[in-house]
C-alpha cells in the first residue's frame, strides 16, 4: 500500500502511471542526508515551539540518526511506492519512531520549503568541491608557467600569427579566467546563504517555528525574506548552472588549444599516456581524448543551463510542480565537472613542451612587424605612416621570399629613410618581448609579476 501524504481527501491512491510520472526518488535520493538534517533541525524548533516534548523529541533524533545510518549503508533505500526522497524518508522514519512519533515532524513543514532549502545546501557543497577542482587546474597551468618562463611562441588572434608571446603569459591567461569562475562560486554561495525552512508551502508557518534557528542550525547565515520567494524562486539553481556552465566552457578553449598544439603540424605539446588514448586500428594514434571530452562536455553543460532556465520562464507563483524539473540538470553538471576536472588538470599537469618548436615558430608569420612600426613611433614617426611602413617591409619579404631581419641596412632605406640600422633591435623575439613591458604584457619582467601575484591569490606551490 502506498503511503500517502494527502490521503484524507482521496478516494484513491494515484493511478499507476501518475505514480510512475511523479516519481523522482532516482534523481533526488542523494538530498537524503540533507533531508535528514533538515528533519534534525526541524524537530529542535517542533520542541522549542511547545510542539515535542522531550521523549518524543529524543525519540525522533535517536530514529532519524538510525535512519541517517541506514541510507548511509544502503539498509534503507527508496521503495517503487515512495514518490521523492522526502517521501520515502518519512516512511523510514514512521518505521522507525512509530506513526505517532514518526507522525508529528510534518507539523509546519513543506516539501516546497524542504526541497528549496536542501538543494541549496546540496549546491552550496558541491560549489566548494567544484571550485577545488577548478583550482587544481589553476594550479597545473601556473606550475606549467613557472616551469617555463622565458620559452616564447607564436601569439595569435584569428588563430594567425600576430606577435611573439611568452608560453607562461599565454598559460596564465587561461589561469585567471579559471580563478574568475572559482571567484563566481564564491560570490554565488553569498547569495545561496538563505534558508527557505519555515515558508512552509508559500505563506510561513502559524505554529511559532524559527526559521532563524533552522537556518543557523543547516549553516545558512540567515532564513529568506519572503516565504513565497523561498518557496518559488529558482535563480540560485540557475546561476549555478551558468557558473558551471562558465567554467566548462573556459575549461574547452584550453582544451581546444590542446588538441591543436597537440597535432603534427603544431607539435607544441606531447601528452602523457597515461592521458591519451590510442587506436584500436592505427597503431600509431596518440589521441587526446581527455581535451576532446572537456571540449564536448561543455555543450552539455551549456545545455543544462539552457533547459533549466526554459523550465523557469514564465512560471507563476509559488510553487509548480515543474520545479521538480530543476534538478537534473544541476546535477549533471556537478556529476560532469567532478569527472571531468580531476581529468583535466592532470593532463595540463602532465603535458610536454617543446621549446624549441615554440621558440623557432614565435618570430614566424612576420609577427614582429608591429615591433618595427611602434620602433618607427618611438623614432618620432606617425603611427599611421609607421603602419604604412612596416606593412612594406613585409610586402618586400612575401615577394622574395624572406623574413624581416633578412632585409639589409639597403633594403631597410630604400623602403623608408627612417629605418635606420637601429631597428634592428626589435627585429628579434627577446627585443619584442622585452618591449611590452606595462603592466599586463608579455615581458619577462611583467610575466614574472603575474606569476607572482596569481601566487598571492591561490597560496604557494
Ligand atoms: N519533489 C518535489 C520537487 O522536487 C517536491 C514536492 C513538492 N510537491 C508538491 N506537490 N508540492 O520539487
Amino acid at each position: 500500500e502506498r503511503i500517502s501524504l494527502w490521503g484524507g481527501r482521496f478516494a484513491g491512491g494515484p493511478a499507476d502511471a501518475l505514480a510512475e510520472l511523479s516519481r523522482s526518488t532516482h534523481f533526488d535520493w542523494r538530498l537524503a542526508p540533507y533531508d535528514i538534517a533538515g528533519s534534525k533541525a526541524h524537530a529542535a524548533v517542533l520542541r522549542s515551539a511547545g510542539l515535542l516534548d522531550d521523549a518524543a523529541y529524543g525519540a525522533m533524533i535517536d530514529a532519524l540518526d538510525r535512519l541517517l545510518a541506514d541510507v548511509r549503508s544502503g539498509e534503507f533505500a527508496p521503495a517503487p511506492d515512495d514518490e521523492d526522497v522526502h517521501t520515502a524518508l518519512e516512511r523510514g522514519l514512521i518505521e522507525r519512531a512509530g506513526a505517532d512519533v514518526g507522525g508529528r515532524l510534518r507539523a509546519g513543514r513543506s516539501r516546497n520549503d524542504q526541497v528549496a532549502t536542501l538543494f541549496r545546501m546540496y549546491l552550496r557543497d558541491h560549489a566548494r568541491r567544484v571550485a577545488t577542482l577548478l583550482l587544481d587546474v589553476v594550479q597545473a597551468l601556473h606550475d606549467q608557467a613557472a616551469q617555463h618562463l622565458g620559452v616564447a611562441m607564436p601569439g595569435r588572434t584569428h588563430l594567425q600569427h600576430a606577435q611573439p608571446v611568452l608560453l607562461s603569459h599565454h598559460l596564465l591567461a587561461h589561469a585567471w579566467a579559471l580563478l574568475r569562475d572559482v571567484d563566481r562560486f564564491r560570490d554565488w554561495d553569498r547569495r545561496a546563504d538563505e534558508s527557505p525552512y519555515g515558508s512552509g508551502a508559500l505563506a510561513g508557518s502559524s505554529l511559532g517555528l524559527d526559521p532563524e534557528a533552522v537556518a543557523a542550525d543547516l549553516g545558512f547565515s540567515r532564513s529568506v525574506e519572503n516565504s513565497i520567494d523561498g518557496t518559488a524562486s529558482r535563480d540560485f539553481a540557475a546561476e549555478f548552472a551558468f557558473v558551471a556552465a562558465m567554467s566548462a566552457v573556459d575549461i574547452s578553449r584550453i582544451a581546444e588549444e590542446v588538441v591543436l598544439w597537440a597535432t603534427k603540424e603544431f607539435s607544441f605539446v606531447t601528452l602523457d599516456d597515461a592521458y591519451s588514448t590510442g587506436s584500436s586500428i592505427m597503431p600509431q594514434k596518440k589521441n587526446p581524448d581527455v581535451a576532446e571530452l572537456a571540449r564536448g562536455k561543455a555543450g552539455r553543460l551549456v545545455g543544462d543551463l539552457a533547459g533549466l532556465l526554459t523550465t523557469l520562464k514564465a512560471l507563476p507563483l509559488a510553487y509548480n510542480r515543474d520545479l521538480q524539473e530543476d534538478k537534473e540538470p544541476v546535477f549533471d553538471a556537478i556529476d560532469t565537472l567532478e569527472v571531468l576536472l580531476p581529468a583535466f588538470s592532470g593532463m595540463v599537469a602532465t603535458l610536454t613542451f617543446h621549446p624549441q618548436r615554440l621558440e623557432s615558430l614565435a618570430p614566424q608569420g612576420f609577427a614582429l612587424a608591429t615591433d618595427i612600426a611602434e620602433w618607427l613611433v618611438r623614432e618620432g614617426t606617425p603611427f599611421r605612416v609607421a603602419h604604412e611602413v612596416a606593412g612594406e617591409c613585409v610586402r618586400v619579404c612575401e615577394d622574395r621570399g624572406i623574413e624581416l631581419w633578412d632585409l639589409t641596412d639597403d633594403d631597410l632605406a630604400a623602403i623608408n629613410p627612417a629605418l635606420t640600422p637601429g631597428v634592428r633591435e626589435v627585429l628579434s623575439v627577446e627585443g619584442s618581448l622585452a618591449s611590452r613591458d606595462a603592466r599586463g604584457g608579455t615581458a619577462p619582467s611583467r610575466v614574472r609579476e603575474q606569476l607572482a601575484s596569481l601566487e598571492a591569490r591561490i597560496g604557494p606551490a
